[in-house]
Formats: C-alpha cells, structure tokens, sequence
C-alpha cells in the first residue's frame, strides 16, 4: 500500500513538550482571570507533567499577600474551576511550593525592583514568560517595567491578554509601547478561542481531508454563518463592558478569528508565520464594516434559564442611559476570488436564549430537484461546526423519510468530539500556557492581525455604529438582526 504522505498539521498540535526551565511571572495573579483560568489551567499542566522541571510562577497584584496567601488563593481556584476533581494533593503540594508573590502598583517602579529582586532569588535560570492578566490600562506600565529587570541570560516573552487597543491607534500605540520592550518573536497576544480543540479542528478538518476543500468555494457555497451567543448578562463585569461592548469584545477579536480559520487559504506548513500569513491575507480582503451592514442591540429585561432577569441599563456598574451594545450582528464581504458574492453573517451576544458558538456553512440547493412536492422539508445542504458546547462537526443532507410516498428530509450526520475520542481535552488556557512556554505562537495573533482587525471596524465602533436597539433578554436580537439576513432573502439559522 503506497505511504500516506506525512500529516502537515500535526506538528503543531502535538501538545507533549516539556518546556526548558522557567519563571512565569503573572500580572494580575489576584484577579479573576488568574483564579477562573491560569491556576487550573497550570494545575492540569502539572497532572499532565507538562510543567518544566525548574519552574517558579510569582504572582504580582495589588493585594498585600504573602507566598501563603497567594498560594492559597491558586488552591481555591484550582479546586473550584479545574476540569479535573478532586484535586490531587501531591501534585498541589508540589505546584504550591513553586508559587510566590510580590505585591505592588503597576505604576510604581519600586514594584519592579522588588520584582526582579524576587526573580534574581529564584533557582529557574534566566527564562521568563511574562503574563499581563491585568486591566488593560496597565499593559503600556508593566511593559515598561519589565523593561527595567529583562535579562539576557534566558529568552523573555510576553502574553498580553485581550482586549489589545479598543481601536485601530490605541492598538499601534499599545504595538509601540510593547516593541520598545519585546521583539515581535517574543509577543505572544492570546485570543483563548484559538485554543479551544474544535477551533483548531476546523483547519484540520478543511486541510486534512480531501473532499471537503473542493466545494469550499463560492461555486458550492451560499452562505456562512458564525454566531456566538451567550445565554448570561454581563455578571459582575460592568466595569469592562462598559468601555467594551459585544464588538470591541467579541467582534474584533474571537469572530474575526472564526471567520479567518473558515475561510483562509491552506498554508504551505504549519509554522507560525504560515499561517498567520493566511489568516491576514483573509482579514485584508474583507470589506471595512458600514453601517448599513450592522446591527447592535442591547437586552432590556426578559426571561433567561426560567427567570425573570434585568435589563442591561439595570445591571448594576451600568449606567442609566448606556450607549453600550451588548449584542452585534453584521454582514461581512470577503473580496476575493474564492470568495466573492458569498455573505459571512455573524452574530455575538449576551442574553440571546442559549450559549452556542458554531460555524455554520450553508451550501447552495441543488440545481434541479426531480421530486416535486417532495422536498418541503429539505433545507440545503449544511456543515455546521459547534465550537462550544457540544463541539463536533454535523453534516446536514437529505434523506428519504420511510415510507411509500418520497418525501425528503433534512437530516444529520455528527461527529461528537466527546464520544469519538475518550481522552479529556485540555482547556484552551493550558494548550495556550504550553504553547507560550515552549515558544510556539501559531495559536496567537501577530500585531498586523490584531491591527488589520480594528481597521475594519474603523468605521463603525461606538455610535458610528448605528443606535444602539433594545431586544428582550431571551431573544436573538432585535428585529432589524432579522432584517440583515432577511434583505437578501436569508434567515439565521436557530442554533
Ligand atoms: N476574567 C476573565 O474571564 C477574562 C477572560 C478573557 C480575558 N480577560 C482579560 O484578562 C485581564 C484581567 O481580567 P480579570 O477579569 O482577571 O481582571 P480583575 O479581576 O480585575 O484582575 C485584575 C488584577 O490586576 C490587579 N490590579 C489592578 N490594578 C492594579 C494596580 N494598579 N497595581 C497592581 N495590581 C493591580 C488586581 O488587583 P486588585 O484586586 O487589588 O485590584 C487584580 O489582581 C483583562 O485584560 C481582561 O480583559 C479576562
């Protein structure tokens, strides 16, 4: 039997590295993000014995805590948020040994110097993987503070959480700032949507099998769909949203990912670069975002899981009269020759009626169906990725519904991640954390990405964007979401 050629994907997502010696150093280790994401997500690196042998994590918040009153704040969130229960002790016990805490402003200066005192005491070596979990105003003072300790003995890398920028200048200023300080190699932006299993799925999907690439064209293809819908408000978080809202924290980042990934050409390998090339090649082909094109809602008060729950401008940190959208719907145009003429409509939210995520790629009918009067229940064709929950692949076609008479139904055909591979796939924080440790960024977005991105959004962030429309909690959205498809004789699927 002739040899089946080499896999050019799996390179890049063989996870079983163990990185070199290193400190991680988290910004932010107080916070929210470090409690929910990064202790279980560095708690099941160590299960997986993925940590490397030396290694210490130093925590740098404002809280003035000891290494014991970190450590056990680390303990807390791994025992609340880790996929993996009970917690096993000796791992823990060994983990908790390595984490320190340094307390401090981000914009004192004496905070640094404690810092790289704390570092300089450590035995991990000179390796350091820096990790800015803090608000995001922070990012150009801890930049330049790191600036003050780096070292030459080791490499230095920096993760810089979302949001990067909240448009097009502040992200080249927050570009400047971190280039004064890192090479662009050593940038690591995450976007966590990118380490999800089902996300990298879809290039091994589209570039790993042979027959779906032909038909994934505007030849075969009517429509593609990207939604992701969140079921709750925006919790204790009014502070972000606030200054954020669903395009600046789902739109420009997560969605415009999804979008990339579906419709990119195939990279010659799967090296970083290769593949972001692609994916700003994508970018650089959509159509800036007009108005006409989007719509933005903002809940009002409705029913959510059962339960009567309140409007957005009632939340608590809203203010009364907030501009803020906390839904987004816009209809994208990718002008190239693959391409051309095939709408992307996507959708983000908070308090539509269930959390999903998917990518749906509606194809066009058949050109001819001989049955009449038979196919009333036929939709066309559809492949229909579910990035969250539920992650798998469905394929819809028609079938015959038993019987004598021939009616044609829709039906489907499911690959099931859960069931089809027995082994617990990890967090996208921990392939994320491993990726950024043994310094491979094809999972995180290059400063070109992250800037093509805001320049499509130029012109409609804020206001430009249209007003802001009130849709009940519980809804898809307010109706002229309905309009967008509806306009050229389309509908949005029901997850
Ligand atoms: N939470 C999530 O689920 C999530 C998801 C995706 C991305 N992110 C991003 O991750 C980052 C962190 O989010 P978060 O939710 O973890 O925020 P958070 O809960 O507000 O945590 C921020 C951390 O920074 C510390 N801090 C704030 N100001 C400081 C200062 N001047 N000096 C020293 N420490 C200071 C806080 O300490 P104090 O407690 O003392 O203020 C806390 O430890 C943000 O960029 C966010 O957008 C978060």
């Amino acid at each position: 039997m002739e040899d089946l050629p080499p896999n050019p994907l799996r390179e890049g997502l063989l996870a079983a590295r163990r990185p070199e010696p290193l400190t991680f150093v988290l910004f932010g280790g107080g916070g929210d993000l470090s409690h929910r994401k990064i202790a279980p997500a560095l708690y099941n690196l160590a299960v997986d014995r993925l940590l490397p042998d030396q290694f210490a994590v130093v925590g740098v918040s404002r809280q003035e805590w000891d290494d014991a009153a970190f450590r056990k704040e680390m303990a807390e969130g791994i025992v609340t948020n880790s996929r993996r229960q009970p917690v096993d002790q000796t791992i823990w016990s060994a983990l908790a040994e390595d984490l320190h805490y340094v307390s401090g402003d981000f914009s004192d200066p004496a905070t640094y110097r404690r810092l790289g005192k704390a570092l300089a005491d450590l035995p991990a070596g000179g390796n350091r993987l820096y990790y800015l979990a803090t608000p995001p105003q922070f990012y150009g003072d801890i930049v330049r503070g790191i600036g003050t300790i780096k070292r030459g003995d080791g490499f230095s890398r920096v993760v810089v959480e979302k949001p990067f920028g909240r448009d097009l200048d502040s992200a080249r200023r927050l570009n400047g700032a971190i280039h004064q300080v890192f090479a662009e190699e050593e940038v690591y932006r995450i976007d966590h949507y990118l380490g999800k299993e089902t996300v990298q799925n879809v290039l091994v999907f589209r570039f790993a099998n042979s027959i779906f690439e032909p038909v994934w064209n505007r030849n075969y293809i009517d429509q593609v769909q990207i939604t992701a819908a969140e079921s709750i408000g925006i919790e204790s978080r009014a502070s972000y949203y606030e200054g954020a809202g669903a395009m600046r924290d789902m739109l420009q980042n997560h969605i415009l990912q999804l979008l990339c990934l579906t419709a990119m050409e195939p990279p010659g390998d799967f090296s970083p670069d290769a593949v972001r090339d692609e994916k700003v090649k994508v970018l650089r082909t959509i159509r800036p975002v007009e108005r006409a094109d989007m719509v933005r809602g903002q809940y009002t008060a409705g029913w959510a899981g059962g339960e009567r729950v309140p409007g957005y401008r009632q939340e608590s940190g809203v203010a009364p009269d907030s501009g803020t959208e906390t839904m987004v719907a816009a209809r994208l145009a990718v002008d190239n020759w693959r391409w051309q003429g095939v709408p992307f409509y996507v959708r983000a939210g908070k308090r539509f009626p269930k959390r999903v995520t998917e990518i749906a790629v509606v194809f066009r009918p058949a050109p001819h169906l001989p049955w009449r009067g038979a196919t009333d229940e036929l939709r066309p064709n559809a492949i229909l990725i579910r990035v969250q929950p539920d992650e798998g692949i469905t394929l819809s076609f028609g079938a015959k519904v038993p019987g004598q008479a021939v009616r044609i139904r829709s039906v489907d055909m499911d690959f099931v991640q859960g069931t089809s591979f027995t082994a617990d796939a990890p967090e996208a924080y921990e392939r994320l954390l491993l990726d950024a440790m043994t310094g491979v960024p094809t999972l995180f977005t290059r400063h070109d990405e992250v800037e093509t991105a805001w320049s499509l959004l130029a012109g409609v962030l804020d206001r430009n964007g249209g007003p802001v429309e009130p849709y009940e909690a519980g809804s898809w959205g307010p109706p002229t979401a309905e309009a967008l498809t509806a306009r050229d004789g389309r509908y949005w699927r029901r997850p």
